[in-house]
């Protein structure tokens, strides 16, 4: 994420005059509020309506047909649990339900400290490792229930420095 240097009404205005305010831009100007700001806020996607003489349901239906879209902050670590079906018979809801558990944060969902986002994926090419996680981009797999307290150990390593 890169902190926003101007406020967010007038960023907006720059992203959205970058593409001449056309409606068929209306994905890239989303992808750039978001990869600016971390999420969509509401405010951002009011300004954009008002910019690109949008009605709110238009944005807020692409905002909330593409998952890579976010209408919440999204926490410092974005973990993604594939639950296809390569992964799901290998047990990744188990996965699931410890990863929701032990983070205390439930899917789709970005933890109170915002360090976490933890969020579900439909098959992410990596059947063969299944079941998968994703942290920040990063595949682990062959995963046992067993094994979360690694995964958490990547996201929020101990203060004391020891390695699981
Ligand atoms: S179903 Fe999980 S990687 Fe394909």
């Amino acid at each position: 994420m890169i902190e926003p240097t101007s406020s967010l009404p007038a960023r907006v205005d720059q992203i959205v005059a970058s593409y001449q305010a056309r409606p068929t831009a209306l994905i890239m100007v989303l992808q750039e509020i978001q990869q600016e700001y971390s999420y969509l806020p509401r405010e951002a996607i009011e300004r954009v309506g008002e910019r690109m003489d949008l009605a709110l349901s238009q944005i807020y239906g692409v905002a909330t047909f593409y998952k890579a879209f976010s209408l919440e902050p999204r926490g410092r670590h974005l973990v993604s649990v594939c639950t296809g079906t390569a992964c799901h018979v290998r047990n990744s809801k188990s996965i699931l339900e410890r990863l929701e558990r032990d983070l205390q944060v439930e899917r789709g969902h970005t933890s109170a400290d915002r360090e976490v986002t933890l969020e579900t994926v439909n098959c992410v090419g990596a059947c063969a490792l299944g079941p998968v996680v994703l942290i920040d981009g990063k595949h682990y797999g062959h995963l046992t229930v067993g094994e979360v307290e690694k995964l958490i150990a990547v996201i929020r390593p101990c203060p004391c420095g020891k390695q699981n």
